[in-house]
Parts: C-alpha cells; structure tokens; sequence
C-alpha cells in the first residue's frame, strides 16, 4: 500500500470541497471543487471503447470470493487499491452481469454508485479524489455470474463447469466477477483467496500461500505479485489433481489435470515435467522466465481454446491434444503477451505471431521440423491474405491472419535481417519492456535501431497491406 496518509488527504480534499479549510490549511492552494471532474468510462481502445476507465491507476486487486457449486454462486467481497491520475469527482469501474452490490466503499466510507450501460460502475465518494493520491475501495456482491458467450471473440469470463467455474478473461471476461479497470495498460498485482467446499481445489495465477479449513469449507490463497494485466487473470475451481515440481532455477512449478479427464496414467508428472523443460528451453532464448512461479491446467471447460493466463496457463481439454508445441505457445505468451503487452488489442500480433512463432522453434528444436519449412508451408498454404495483422479489426483478433502471418512476419523478418540480429531481438524486446506495455510503431523502432535499418517499407508489407507480400 502506498501512503499511510490517504485519509488525511482525503479529509483535507472533502473540507476543501466543501470550502471550509481554504483560507486556513497549506492545501488550499489544491483545486476547489469545479476542478474535480468525472474520470472517463472508457480507456480509449477503439476495439473495445467501454473497456478500461480513465482517472486513476490500479495497483492491487484483492478478490475474496465464496463459491457454491450448487448454485453457482459466489458472494465475494473485490478491494481495489489505486492511485488518482486526475481530480476526481467520480469514477467508473467495469463490472457486469447479473451481481448484486450490497456495499460499495471508497477510503472506508460508503460511497454512491450507478450501474450503466453494459459495464461501467460509476462510483461517487462522498468527496473528490485529489491527483496523486492513493484510495482504496471496496465492492461486497453475490449471485451467479454469467460468462460472455460473443459471436466473434468466443467464450470468456466466469464459465460454469461440471464440478466447478474456470474463469478465462481475454479480453473482456474479467468484469463478469469482479470490478475492474479492465484495460491492458492498466497492470496490478493480486492476491485471490477463494473459498470452497472442501474437496474441491482452486488454482489461480501465481504463488499458493496458506490453504485454511473451517467448517467444511477451505480457503485457498493465491498471489500474483508481477505486474499483470486483467485479461491475463484467472481462477479454476473443481477436482483437480495437483502435480508440485521445481523448476531449473528453483521456482515452483505448479500444474493440475481436472480429475474428470486425467485418465492417462503418468499424465501428471508428463505435463509438468514438460512444462518446466519448454520454459527452461525458451528462457534460453527470450531471457529470464518473468515470473515468480510456473505451471498449468488442463481443465475441460469447453471454451475451444487455450489461454495465456499470467504464470500459469490453462489448457481446455477440448482444443486439441495438449502437446509441447501448444505448450511451447503458451509458455512463449509469457514472455510475449503477459510480461510485455499490447496498449490496445489491434497490436495482438504482438502476442500471437510471437506465440505461433514459438510453436515453429519447438517444431525445429523437438520434431526436426526447420521454421523455414513451416514458413514455406504456411505462405503456400495460407488462404487468407485479405485483412491487416496489425489493426485486423475487433471481431478478427482471434482471425488465423494473425497468429499465421504475424509469424511469417517474424520469419521474414529474420530472413532480413540475418540470426544474429533477429535472436538479439527475441531476447532484447521482452527483456527491455519486462511487465510493460507496447506497440507495433514501438516494435518497429526498436528492430530499426538494433539493426541500423530502415524497416518501414518491409513492415508496412508485413503488417498494414493486405495482400500476399513477395518473397
Ligand atoms: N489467445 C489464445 C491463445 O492463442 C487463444 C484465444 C483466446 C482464442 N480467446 C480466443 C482463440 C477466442 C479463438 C477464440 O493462446
Ligand atoms: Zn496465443
């Protein structure tokens, strides 16, 4: 927590408001009340205009929630620890769904609230936020949420499962159970405790702290203390067999087999022994792992897809085998994606030609598959030329063009500019924006002044023209 002075800011700023202190207090010279102003209920992403808010920085999120698998529902109590950008007279959080809020606080006093729209909670504390300082506030709700079932972007959010949830919240799934500014560029650390009845496990993002049962219910405690972006946090909750194993450097590499589905014997130890060498392999190439523990889960979920979530990914049993190359996305996804990530989502190339990248060095160092070859075969094989890798448009973020071409870019690319230099940017470009936020136009000025080149006639062919580019 930052300031343990807060409240007396906060005081000062109310009494100003109110124009009492003014002639007496050293703050004074602070804005008087018509300089207080709304913060924005949008962060400015064109994909996703109500995403995010604007007016103040998250630093922390800590999600206390109960589960009840009969119902599925969840009572849970979210204190978001953040720090004014502007004045504020109000501010919003995202937030959707069917929850119930039965206490709303700011700096421990209650504060006014409104739900607008699809997402936005716009919240009033009975005195404005000075810039600079830091508030604290703290949302009680309960019901069953509801994921997002979007007709381009898939399923997300709070997903129900047999004998649990698993919450997957790229990109705007995570203000299905919690209140959020959900925005990339917007990172914070958390901590998740979430109780359950006993004999059922929750995993969640980062390292375990201590598990407590009372009364037939346990507590499980997770944190994640890098800085993380909302899409990238998750929860599983259900029957779970658990694998504990170290990694090379002495992290704790955790994984989990939803027990429905863990019916290969050995599968367990398979899964994280191989999730430890892939990290370790790709450490060799991206620099240090970014994060303070490791691992995975294999859950069956249903949403057809397998997600990047900060440390520790989850894999739905539905998507296809999970084999190393899928791993080897995933796990590259840390590095591109979860520690360095895209300000808006048109820059997801970012992400996902990196990631598919990854699958073409595992293909070469483990199946004797060149990246050259698969390059080849995806240039020829490619049916879909027709959009932009970067800046493909809201309902294509997801789209082949992205993941396929992205890649063929980095290929391309390497081609270029020869190995020495295309692997000093593998490694230079995560480690120089470690737990950051990027863009493509900051990509392209990092590759230009690395390699002395200009590149913009080579991008502009890759990433904005549609079209086939020449070889
Ligand atoms: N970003 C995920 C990955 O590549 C995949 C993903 C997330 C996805 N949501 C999706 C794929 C929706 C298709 C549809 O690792
Ligand atoms: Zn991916």
């Amino acid at each position: 927590m930052r300031g343990a002075n807060r409240g007396h800011r906060v005081i000062i700023s109310c009494a100003l408001s109110a124009g009492l202190l003014a002639a007496t207090s050293p703050a004074a010279e602070a804005a008087p009340a018509s300089q207080f102003s709304p913060g924005a209920p949008g962060a400015g992403d064109p994909y996703f205009p109500d995403m995010g808010n604007g007016g103040y920085d998250v630093s922390h999120y800590d999600i206390r929630l109960a589960f009840t698998p009969g119902t599925g529902a969840i009572n849970a109590t979210t204190t978001v620890l953040a720090t004014a950008t502007q004045n504020l007279s109000s501010f919003d959080l995202d937030f959707q769904g069917p929850l119930t809020i039965s206490r709303l606080s700011v700096n421990g006093q209650d504060a006014a609230f409104t739900r607008s729209g699809a997402q936005e909670l716009v919240i009033t504390p009975p005195y404005g936020l000075r810039k600079g300082s830091p508030f604290v506030v703290s949302v009680t709700y309960a019901g069953v949420p509801q994921k997002i079932d979007d007709p381009a972007l898939g399923l997300s959010g709070w997903v129900a499962t047999k004998d649990g949830a698993v919450a997957l919240n790229q990109p705007i799934g995570a203000a299905t159970y919690y209140p959020v500014n959900d925005t990339p560029d917007d990172k914070a650390t958390y901590t998740q405790s979430i109780t359950v009845p006993s004999g059922l496990t929750v995993l969640a993002n980062g390292e375990p702290g201590p598990t407590t049962t009372q009364g037939g219910q346990t507590t499980f405690r997770w944190s994640m203390n890098r800085p993380m972006a909302s899409e990238l946090s998750m929860l599983a909750i259900g029957g779970y067999n658990v694998t504990r194993g170290v990694m090379a450097g002495g992290l704790p590499n955790i994984t989990a087999i939803g027990k429905s589905i863990d019916t290969k014997p050995g599968q367990g130890k398979v899964f994280n022994q191989t999730t430890a060498q892939v990290i370790q392999w790709e450490s060799s190439m991206y620099g240090p792992y970014p994060f303070d523990s490791a691992g995975g889960i294999i859950a069956d979920v249903g949403v057809h897809y397998a997600l990047e979530t900060q440390s520790r990914p989850v894999y739905d049993q539905r998507t296809s085998d999970v084999d190393g190359d899928l791993l080897a996305h995933e796990l590259g996804h840390q590095w591109f994606g979860d520690s360095l990530t895209p300000v808006h989502w048109s820059d997801i190339w970012l992400n996902e030609g990196f990631a598919t990248y990854s699958e073409w060095l595992y293909q070469e160092k483990f199946n004797n598959i060149p990246v050259q070859q698969t390059f080849a075969d995806t240039y020829a094989g490619e049916e879909d030329w027709s959009g932009q890798v970067a800046d493909p448009g809201r309902d294509h973020i997801f789209d082949d063009l992205v993941y396929n071409r992205g890649a063929m870019t980095l290929q391309a690319l390497r081609t270029k500019i020869g190995d020495r230099a295309f692997f000093a940017v593998l490694n230079l470009w995560p480690s120089t924006h470690r737990y950051g936020n990027v863009s493509t136009r900051e990509f392209i000025q990092f590759v230009e002044r690395l390699t002395h080149r200009d590149l913009g006639s080579f991008f502009r062919t890759w990433l904005y023209q549609p079209g086939k580019p020449a070889l």
